[in-house]
């Protein structure tokens, strides 16, 4: 390199943001569903370690339950994670959209490209986050990973009295929908003016940036990247791991 030539840019770095904060009530009592294991380990380890699986990703923020935030610190500090990845441990709020925000908030300024994560999420496997980065690496504003439906979606009205049963009012074309999981990957500039744009309730980051009329592109999501969200899902994780500890020979 001559003295007058300008250094190569600096590649684009990836953090993750796991939002971890919710109670889990579809889940049943007990504790915070990140705080429950699968195969002896905290959902939210088995989440952390999916992302830091992913060599591009050097920063995990986990938004931890705001009563929870030590015990999570000392969970992340008793789990063997890779050397390469920093982790932050911030607490959470009221709705999911605040926690991802709270974790927005405390993300360095030298992170261009944010992953959000559902710690609810804990099996997706590295190669559908490494596909996610490279889309955003490639240029888009929003990725998400998505696969098609196996069910009919119909949209109701509500029922005319409680207990009578719901008018079906509309039967979506199935082939066009698609069931959208994460990590779902920014650009961060984007995803930050998106949170600080969008107030009403949303259930994924992506529709934020849909409201600021970007375009999401989709990929290929994976089945293994189900959310835990009742308690059938447990007994498919276990399943899950179970059958990854065989194959891999434990
Ligand atoms: N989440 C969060 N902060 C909240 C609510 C949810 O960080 N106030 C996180 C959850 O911890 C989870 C992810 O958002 O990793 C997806 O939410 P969901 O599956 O709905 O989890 P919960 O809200 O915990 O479950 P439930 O809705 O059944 O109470
Ligand atoms: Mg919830």
């Amino acid at each position: 390199m001559s003295d007058d030539s300008l250094p190569a840019p600096a590649p684009a770095r990836t953090a993750a943001v796991i939002p971890a904060a919710g109670r889990g009530v579809r889940l049943g009592p007990g504790a915070p569903k990140a705080l429950r294991t699968l195969g002896g380990t905290p959902m939210l380890i088995h989440a952390v370690r999916a992302l830091a699986a992913s060599r591009a990703v050097s920063l995990v923020v986990v938004v931890a339950p705001p009563e929870g935030t030590a015990e999570v610190k000392s969970l992340l500090d008793a789990h063997a994670l890779p050397e390469r990845t920093d982790f932050l441990v911030v607490p959470g709020g009221d709705t999911r959209q605040e926690s991802v925000r709270l974790g927005l908030q405390a993300l360095p300024p030298q992170y261009d490209i944010v992953l959000v994560h559902d710690a609810a999420r804990p099996l997706v496997p590295v190669d559908t986050v490494d596909t996610v980065i490279e889309a955003v690496r490639d240029g888009a504003p929003a990725v998400v990973p998505a696969l098609p439906l196996a069910d009919t979606v119909k949209e109701v009205a509500p029922a005319v009295e409680p207990g009578a049963p719901e008018p079906v009012v509309a039967t979506l074309q199935r082939a066009r929908l698609r069931a959208v999981q994460t990590p779902q990957g920014f650009d961060r500039a984007t995803l930050v003016s998106a949170h600080e744009t969008v107030t009403e309730d949303v259930t994924d980051d992506a529709s934020m940036v849909e409201q600021l009329g970007l375009t999401v592109v989709v990929v290929p999501g994976h089945e293994e990247a189900f959310k835990v969200t009742r308690p059938l899902d447990l007994v498919l994780a276990e399943a899950v791991i179970a059958r990854r500890r065989l194959n891999d020979g434990f």
